[in-house]
């Protein structure tokens, strides 16, 4: 139905890849989610005019009903001093991975919570994938008002050809797809392994806790 709905497969992969991966993301500097450009993310409010059924499974999830909140956590004050961080909500070294960072009209605005960009990749920019997921080669310019059906009926008519090469630039623009089971996967760790020695040194939770979880 939903991705949260169809991501109930997603803990088995996740703890099947977490042991080869947690190493090669502790070694790294700057990790995937701290790599986002905000000025690539576009927001949600976006990506719902199409996808309200996975807005509203977002909604109910952890990702958005507790993954800001944490940042009140009482622990949040240690893990911010073993950073040399005065407020966690406004720092990216807490903000990239507990909020989603956005470049507006030359603001940076920091939405409470991991949003889609978080998971599926910042959609932006001239050669963001944004566009390029949703045009199946029919030659249609998307507007206000074109709709969902229309979109899916062009789908339908995909080329094969066509298909393989949307589904190569969209990886090539950053596109974590829910159809590139390992880039997505890979994704996930990149926030859950905790990349970053100094935090887990002052106790912030990592991945051991994730492998088990039940993701409903
Ligand atoms: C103009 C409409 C439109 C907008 C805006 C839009 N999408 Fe899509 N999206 C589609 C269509 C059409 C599909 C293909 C239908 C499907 O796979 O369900 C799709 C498919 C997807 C898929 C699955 C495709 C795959 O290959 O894995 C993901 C993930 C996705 N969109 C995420 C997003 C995110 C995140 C945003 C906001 C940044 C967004 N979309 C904005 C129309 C849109
Ligand atoms: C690499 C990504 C990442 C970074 C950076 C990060 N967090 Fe977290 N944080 C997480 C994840 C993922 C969880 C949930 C872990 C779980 O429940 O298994 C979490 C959980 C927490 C919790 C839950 C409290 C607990 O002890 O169980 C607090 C508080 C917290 N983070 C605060 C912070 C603060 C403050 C910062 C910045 C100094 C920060 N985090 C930076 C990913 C991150
Ligand atoms: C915590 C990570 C995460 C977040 C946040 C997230 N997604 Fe996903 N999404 C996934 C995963 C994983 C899948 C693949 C599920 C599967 O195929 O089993 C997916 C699948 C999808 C699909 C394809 C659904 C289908 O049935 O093929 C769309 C469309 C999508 N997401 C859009 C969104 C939108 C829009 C948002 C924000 C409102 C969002 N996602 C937020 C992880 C996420
Ligand atoms: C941008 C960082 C980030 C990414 C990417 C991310 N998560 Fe999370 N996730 C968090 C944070 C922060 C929390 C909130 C922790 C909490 O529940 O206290 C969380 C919560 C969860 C929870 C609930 C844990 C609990 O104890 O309630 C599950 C399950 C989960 N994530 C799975 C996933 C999966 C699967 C993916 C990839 C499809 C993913 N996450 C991607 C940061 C992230």
């Amino acid at each position: 139905m939903t991705s949260f709905a169809s991501c109930a497969r997603f803990p088995m992969i996740v703890a099947a890849i977490v042991v080869a991966l947690a190493p090669v993301a502790i070694s790294q500097t700057g990790f995937a989610q701290e790599r986002i450009d905000p000025a690539k993310v576009v927001g949600r409010a976006t990506c719902k005019k199409c996808h309200a059924a996975e807005q509203a499974a977002w909604e109910r999830s952890s990702h958005n009903l507790k993954a800001w909140k944490n940042l009140e956590h009482p622990n949040a004050k240690d893990f911010a001093k073993a950073l040399d961080v005065a407020d966690p909500k406004t720092a990216a070294a807490c903000t990239s991975c507990h909020g989603t960072r956005r470049r507006h009209e030359g603001q940076l605005v920091i939405a409470q919570g991991n949003s889609c960009e978080s998971c599926h990749g910042a959609a932006g920019g001239e050669q963001g994938w944004l566009n390029i997921h949703s045009d199946f080669g029919l030659g249609r310019k998307v507007t206000e008002t074109t709709t969902m059906a229309e979109l899916l009926a062009d789908r339908g008519q995909e080329s094969s050809g066509h298909r393989d090469a949307r589904d190569a630039a969209c990886d090539k623009a950053g596109m974590n797809r829910s159809g590139n089971a390992f880039r997505i996967a890979r994704n996930c760790l990149q926030c859950h392994s905790v990349p970053n020695e100094k935090l887990v040194a002052a106790g912030h939770p990592m991945s051991t806790r994730f492998e088990f979880v039940e993701w409903a």
